[in-house]
């Protein structure tokens, strides 16, 4: 009897745990369809599911918490609500200013910086000052409460920054818990990239056709701000920690001791450090780091100091935005010395011929450089750049290895000059610089080659239509192979494959899979934003700004299309269009050119249409702005401003999330009539549209006067 009533017991327990295996395997489950619709959604614009079917996994998800809250954990999507909805970063406010660093440059700034200080503190003896390398990344503050990290945040203005936590949270060396921290503990560190893993995610990004980044600080600070925190777990991303915010207890005297501290709670530190007493001290150390800085792992723009006495550090407090207790010794540009093989020409997206340095490869700053941009004609005439001579190499900051110098002594008898071509090196076309222009141009446009297979790339690229699969060699081997020449190819290119006798899936390096994928990509994005879809044609000059401000004036691309149609056709008023393209923020008089020369061209036209037959292009969503009177409302200015011109009213009420119309109508919200106002005021007391002074608009948008 005894033994049935357990058995009984025993099963029960086991079925219910059995349910709740099967139910943690489909929460598991859901958690990753969700993070994944979320990502399409959120990043790439491009949800392949139904607002309904989303809401329908999402509640599936939701009731499975209810039964079983153990499931809920932090990263859960139920939990990612707030961050999803926001459309970039939550601001935080720091507890404690983030400040920057003043800057020395020379040993008489150090010299100048020690006797401040002394000067300061009234304190003629020996001073520590604890050094170590400033490693170029992007500042961060770690806030933990309790021991547990709750938030992290870019340093932003210094008062505020972004909330960046979900990101952090995947960065290998920040601890999420401490043993034995004070209730508050604020460290402040630097978010960064090693050499080598920087190189190796590079290697990778050009080889999926992603983006590759300048240099390890861009490519950290790209990680960061990336909004879908899965995909910053797959950056390298590491973080040191160099000082501390807010604490509630203090952890140590002195910097030295801040260091020691950070080390035991498992933070990682710039090496190597010295505590150094003299300038003749800090100067050595200076040169010691400054030759040793290739072989670091990590790319430095220079070494801190730091007064050792956290007493002093508090006396000596802070001027503007830098503490008085540090400064950061920057080095010169790293350079090195190498030999000019070639220049080649390599010819752009906009016909643009860039020569390039070819050189002997050789490393700067722990990375090799093969190549190098000599900007145009100019500057290698300039510096009087010859194939064959030994060159200066420096790769600075933030940009790509540049040509400084030539070592005149080394130069052969015999080297000449460099003569820029006068056609175009891919296509032979005429190459020509215009008026005021450095910049040489092949005129070839789309019969070139060359620009054909740029404009296909970036059309492709991650902020265009964004196609999976399709990188930079495919777009070359499949341009050369003829099975796309133009954009509206690729959206072709599957019925074609139907019917090829050499279809993709028998081609080198393909199998019936990755054509598959490859196919399904594309017809992913068969339905694209109209912003995307106007960064993706390559206008010069059109970014991905201007294509969203473009975007946000036309709203649609049948009405896009309608403007540029007119005074094409006619060209009757091809001033008035120059007017409405420069009415929009940020556009000015040579975007606008560019803009219009591109709409011109028929070649374009063609390429636009071609691609229309094969695309839908969604109207573009206005971001609704509730912080602003005038978010989404549409307005119309009439009759003379006084107060501002109209272009000036306009590019307010748009920075402000207001609609501009240039005619009254049933969806127009207010009337903003000046002096002499004509027909359109009539027609807004005619339909009873909402009309406003010039003054009643300044006072409502400055938030005095509420409608
Ligand atoms: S100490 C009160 N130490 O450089 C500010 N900063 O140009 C204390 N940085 O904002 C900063 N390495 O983001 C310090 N070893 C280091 C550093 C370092 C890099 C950054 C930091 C700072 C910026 C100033």
């Amino acid at each position: 009897m005894t033994s049935d009533l357990f058995a009984h017991v025993n099963s029960k327990t086991s079925s219910k745990e059995h349910e709740r295996d099967v139910a943690k395997r489909r929460h598991d489950e859901l958690c990753a369809q969700l993070r994944h619709h979320d990502a399409l959604y959120y990043q790439k614009d491009s949800p392949d599911i139904s607002d309904a079917e989303y809401d329908r996994l999402r509640g599936e998800l939701l009731d499975l918490e209810v039964t079983y809250p153990e499931f809920v954990t932090q990263d859960s999507p139920s939990q990612q609500v707030g961050a999803k909805v926001a459309a970039g970063f939550k601001t935080v406010r720091h507890a404690m200013p983030m400040l920057s660093l003043a800057n020395a440059f020379s040993e008489d700034d150090v010299v100048d910086f020690m006797a401040r200080i002394r000067k300061f503190l009234n304190m003629p003896e020996d001073l520590a000052i604890v050094v170590e390398p400033k490693i170029d990344g992007l500042s961060c503050t770690l806030r933990y409460e309790h021991g547990v990290l709750v938030s992290a945040a870019t340093r932003g203005d210094g008062q505020e920054g972004e909330d960046i936590t979900a990101n952090v949270k995947t960065i290998c060396d920040v601890p999420h818990r401490l043993v034995n921290a004070p209730d508050v503990l604020e460290v402040r560190g630097e978010i960064y990239m090693r050499k080598d893993e920087f190189m190796a995610l590079n290697a990778s990004q050009e080889e999926k056709g992603d983006k590759v980044f300048a240099n390890p600080r861009n490519a950290a600070a790209g990680s960061v701000r990336q909004l879908d925190s899965a995909i910053t777990a797959t950056r390298p991303l590491r973080f040191f920690g160099y000082a501390l915010g807010e604490v509630s207890a203090p952890l140590a005297t002195t910097q030295d001791g801040i260091r020691t501290a950070l080390k035991d709670f498992g933070f990682s530190q710039a090496e190597p450090m010295a505590v150094c007493y003299t300038v003749a001290d800090i100067m050595a150390y200076y040169h010691r780091v400054e030759i040793e800085r290739p072989d670091l792992p990590y790319d430095i723009d220079g070494v801190v100091y730091k007064v050792d006495r956290l007493d002093l550090q508090e006396r000596l407090g802070f001027v503007a935005r830098a503490p008085r207790w540090a400064i950061a010794h920057k080095f010169p540009a790293e350079k090195a010395v190498t030999i000019l093989k070639d220049i080649v020409i390599q010819v752009g997206r906009t016909g643009a011929l860039t020569p390039v340095a070819e050189l002997d490869p050789i490393t700067v700053g722990g990375v090799v450089v093969a190549r190098a941009t000599l900007h145009n004609e100019d500057e290698i005439a300039r510096k009087d750049i010859r194939v064959g001579d030994h060159v200066v190499i420096q790769r600075a900051g933030d940009v790509i290895p540049q040509v400084v110098a030539v070592v005149l002594e080394k130069r052969h008898a015999g080297a000449i000059p460099f003569v820029m071509p006068q056609t175009c090196p891919v296509c032979g076309s005429h190459a020509v610089r215009e008026e005021g222009e450095a910049i040489r141009r092949c005129t070839g446009g789309l019969i070139c080659p060359a620009q054909a297979v740029e404009r296909l790339k970036h059309f492709v690229s991650r902020n265009a239509f964004d196609i999976e699969g399709l990188g930079s060699k495919i777009i070359e081997e499949f341009y050369r192979d003829g099975l796309i020449a133009s954009p509206s190819d690729i959206f072709t290119l599957e019925a074609r494959d139907k019917t090829s006798l050499t279809p993709l899936r028998v081609r080198d390096g393909w199998g019936e899979l990755s054509a598959k994928n490859l196919f399904v990509a594309i017809e992913k994005r068969r339905t694209i934003a109209l912003d995307r879809f106007i960064y993706a044609l390559g206008i010069r000059q059109v970014g991905e700004s201007t294509a969203k401000r473009l975007a946000a004036h036309f709203e649609t691309i049948t009405a896009m299309q309608a403007f540029f149609a007119t005074p094409i056709a006619t060209s009757e008023h091809p001033t008035l269009s120059l007017d409405e393209l420069t009415s929009i923020e940020d556009i000015g008089v040579g975007v606008a050119g560019d803009i219009l020369a591109f709409f011109v061209e028929p070649h374009n036209q063609d390429v636009v249409a071609a691609l229309l037959q094969k695309v839908t292009v969604t109207d573009y969503a206005r971001p609704q702005r509730t912080d602003s009177p005038v978010g989404g409302k549409t307005v119309v200015f009439t009759g003379t401003l006084v107060k501002m011109t109209r272009a000036e009213a306009k590019a307010k009420a748009e920075s402000l999330g207001a609609k501009v119309a240039g005619s009254v109508s049933g969806k127009t919200d207010y009337v903003i009539a000046g002096d002499d106002a004509g027909s359109k005021l009539a027609k807004a007391r005619d339909l009873g549209v909402t009309v406003l002074t010039e003054d009643e608009w300044l006072q409502m948008i400055s938030g005095r006067l509420d409608l």
